[in-house]
């Protein structure tokens, strides 16, 4: 039956794979000139896609035909030299190749029996990684597929700790910290996770956005005397509104005193922490429980590539490992079984493309590229805090800049002023060059301009600022 399947022969994959190839260079010579987003109304491509997949076989090439006609005007570029919304998620050349010798090989890398050397390079490149950014030994990493899975695991394992070392204590008098500023999927982590809604508390952020430590003390020390238990407390490091860095030293003591595990969220600046001069960023971690970034958002690691470190790997295996009859081996007692290290069974080869990129540019060569971000960004800050219309809404240490319009200051905060910013970003996005994201910071509407692609340079962030001038003179 399978052989009569209509299907591309190894000799026509061949051809096919070169011109897809030519097709992929072509594609990041010429990104920047598409639009970075679709001018596409919801629909327009569920609708040119027939209802029902079709019965016969067809040419590859009507496949490829309707991936040009169909797929590619309804996509966003993130590789576009434009494309400054959200955090990136890199693409670079080596990454790329490393993804198609991935999709090749079609491995399955749940344990190490089901490819030995899948596991071993994991094992190597989270120790490189480790090293990298200053976690000291003892932190055993594993690649996770993003950072809210990675926050998740955290959260997990954390309620598994404070359940098994309070004994009595049920799920609903646990409770979980984290700044006003963390990520939406600390919050949504915890509900998935178990935790009461109503026994996570999100604490105040301070001017510069980042977490309180008095204000978790307090809110820990309230709830201890009301007989609960602080099972987590998250910290972030790099805030997705304004790279809020929460003050981890602080933070440690109090996690300690109350038992509770302590989790930092780097997952965009995390990778900042490779750049000797930016490893201030991690003050403090070594002495957390566990670590989560993702080198798919600053590392020139396609997605999905995220790195979670954690100081007790016993902690992981209490709630995730799984040993059925049909996935024991041979060797596994003398080897790393990643299914033990997460929720998933199935697992990607991740590791094979972090290899080829680090192998690539060599950590100077990514160092160099930070710092170049690193000196955009602040470069960028200065033009914002220099121009009398606009005002930089949080400082840019790290690449993200996030400002409104306020023209000639004049404006009076409220929300005409959120009305005016909102019709710049639609008036920006309306010329199809660049694309940004808007924000709230403390109840404000912002814009957020987030460098991090391998081929950013200065004239395309003049050239953006430009724009975003130009925009705002009309709008
Ligand atoms: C601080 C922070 N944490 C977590 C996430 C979620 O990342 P992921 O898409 O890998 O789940 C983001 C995404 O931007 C983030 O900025």
């Amino acid at each position: 039956m399978a052989s009569d399947l209509p299907r591309l022969d190894i000799e026509a994959f061949r051809g096919e794979a070169h011109r897809l190839v030519d097709w992929m260079a072509d594609y990041l010579a010429r990104v920047g000139e598409l639009p970075v987003q679709p001018n596409a109304d919801p629909g327009t491509v569920r609708r040119a896609i027939p209802a029902a997949a079709p019965a016969l076989g067809e040419p590859f090439e009507n496949v490829m035909h309707d991936f040009e006609r169909i797929i590619m005007p309804g996509m966003t570029h993130w590789g576009h030299p434009g494309f400054f919304a959200y955090f990136p998620a890199n693409v670079s050349p080596p990454s790329i190749l490393a993804e198609m010798l991935t999709a090749t090989l079609g491995a399955q890398c749940m344990s190490w029996n089901t490819s030995p050397a899948a596991t071993e390079l994991e094992q190597a490149m989270m120790e490189w990684l480790r090293q990298m950014i200053g976690l000291p030994e003892g932190f055993a990493g594993v690649i996770q597929d993003t950072a809210s899975t990675a926050t998740l695991v955290a959260l997990i394992s954390a309620r598994d700790q404070a359940l098994t070392e309070n004994p009595g204590a049920r799920l609903e008098d646990l409770t979980v910290y984290a700044s006003e500023e963390a990520h939406s999927s600390v919050m949504k982590g915890a509900r998935m996770a178990g935790y009461r809604p109503d026994r996570v508390r999100l604490i105040p952020a301070d001017e510069l956005f980042a977490l309180r430590a008095e204000a978790l003390e307090a809110a820990v020390v309230a709830d201890r005397a009301a007989g609960r238990v602080p099972a987590c407390i998250v910290a972030t490091v790099g805030t997705t509104s304004s790279t809020g860095l929460d003050p981890v030293p602080a933070i440690v003591p109090i996690a300690r005193g109350a038992g509770a595990w302590l989790h930092v969220d780097a997952a965009w600046a995390g990778s900042a922490a490779i750049v000797p001069e930016m490893r201030w960023i991690f003050d403090g971690v070594a002495e957390a429980d566990s670590v989560v970034f993702n080198p798919h958002k600053w590392l020139l690691v396609n997605f999905d590539c995220t790195a979670y470190f954690v100081r007790n790997r016993e902690a992981l295996f209490r709630s995730f490992a799984t040993s059925p009859a049909y996935l024991q081996a041979a060797h596994d007692d003398r080897v790393v079984n990643y299914r033990d290290w997460g929720i998933q069974l199935g697992r990607r080869f991740r590791a094979l493309k972090l290899w080829f990129v680090i192998r690539t540019y060599g950590v100077e060569g990514l160092q160099a590229m930070l710092r170049e971000h690193i000196r955009l960004g602040k470069l960028l800050a200065g033009w914002v805090e220099a121009d009398a219309d606009f005002e930089l809404m949080a400082p840019s240490p790290l690449g993200l800049v996030v400002f409104r319009h306020r023209p000639g200051g004049a404006v009076p905060e409220g929300a005409g002023l959120d009305t005016l910013n909102e019709r710049l970003l639609a008036r920006i996005h309306a010329a199809g060059k660049i694309m940004l994201t808007q924000t709230r910071l403390k109840g404000r509407y912002a814009i957020r301009l987030a460098l991090g692609h391998l081929t950013t340079t200065e004239a395309q962030v003049r050239e953006a600022w430009e724009l975003i001038r130009a925009a705002a003179r009309e709008t």
